[in-house]
């Protein structure tokens, strides 16, 4: 059994990307797709690179016959040659790259005592040293432009630990986030912002297709909002942050959670509680 993913009421606010070119990692599904066509819905021009060629394809396919200019990409993060390779081609073919969302990860599931050590350099690799070399190689060219946006994908793990994967998976965002701050301050002289989104469990199609109403509602219990996110909430403050919006913000975190960090049980045990004394 699955669930329906719901839609979001239309979005009132507008962002102007037009005349900008984005690059999204891991946009074949999932997150990352949703930012891909909420970034070519505001304007810009969108390559959407997967480790996946095939999955890449079909997702491009789609939102060009949207009427969005987004084009597919075969890449894997890990490798440096042929990361170089796909933003030389990309800058070459555009004249300029103004975003880059770091957003593929993989998640493990094992206990720490479980996991090899292969596993756990492997999970490191995808979604810490992924972005570290997507980031570089966007550098030179978004510095000679003195301007660019780089919003790399956390979690909310990254904050407390990751209830669904593994210790390497909280370990990687972790770090994820101390290399934002980092690059954030490297690259703020040269009009390069970086920041990052956390986002809480959110409700992919993937998710969708294995959920059923009542894994789904207990999930929805511990989020104060009263609902997973979607990829769209994640889409929007990545929309937010590479826009002229949000032009002082360098090195944040951002949570899109509906409030799941800030409590310690659900909301309804919460008031439960007060009634009672
Ligand atoms: N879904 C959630 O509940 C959730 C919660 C917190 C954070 N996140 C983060 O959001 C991002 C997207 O999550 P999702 O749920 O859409 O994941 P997903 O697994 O559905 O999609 C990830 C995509 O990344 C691609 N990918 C994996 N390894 C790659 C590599 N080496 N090179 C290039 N592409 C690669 C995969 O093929 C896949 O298409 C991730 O960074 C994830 O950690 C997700």
């Amino acid at each position: 059994m699955s669930v329906e993913v719901p839609a979001l009421p239309p979005l009132k606010a507008r962002v102007d990307l037009s005349g900008q070119v984005a690059l999204v990692t891991g946009a074949g599904r999932g997150i990352g797709l949703g930012i891909a066509r909420g970034l070519a819905a505001a304007g810009a021009t969108v390559v959407a690179a997967d480790l996946l060629a095939e999955v890449a394809s079909e997702s491009a396919a789609e939102l060009a016959a949207e009427g969005l200019a987004v084009t597919a990409a075969q890449v894997d993060v890990t490798d440096e040659g042929g990361v170089g390779a796909l933003i030389g081609r990309l800058v070459a073919d555009n004249g300029r790259l103004d975003i880059l969302v770091n957003n593929a990860a993989i998640t493990g599931t094992k206990t720490i005592e479980d996991t090899s050590a292969d596993e756990w350099r492997q999970t490191l690799e995808v979604n810490l040293t992924g972005p570290f070399l997507c980031s570089k190689a966007v550098l030179p060219t978004m510095t000679a432009a003195g301007y660019g946006r780089i919003v790399n994908i956390g979690s909310v793990a990254a904050k407390r630990i990751s209830y669904n994967a593994d210790a390497s998976y909280t370990a990687s965002k972790a770090g994820l986030l101390a290399f934002t701050r980092h690059l954030a301050y490297e690259a703020a002289p040269a009009g390069i912002a970086v920041n990052a989104v956390c986002p809480g469990p959110t409700l992919t199609s993937n998710l969708a297709a294995i959920a059923t109403e009542e894994t789904l509602r207990a999930r929805e219990k511990s989020v104060p909002r009263g609902r997973l996110a979607l990829p769209e909430d994640i889409m929007r403050t990545v929309l937010f942050l590479v826009s002229d919006l949000a032009e002082m913000l360098s090195g944040q975190a951002i949570d899109v959670d509906g409030g799941s960090l800030l409590g310690w049980y659900d909301t309804e045990t919460y008031f439960e509680r007060r009634r009672v004394s």
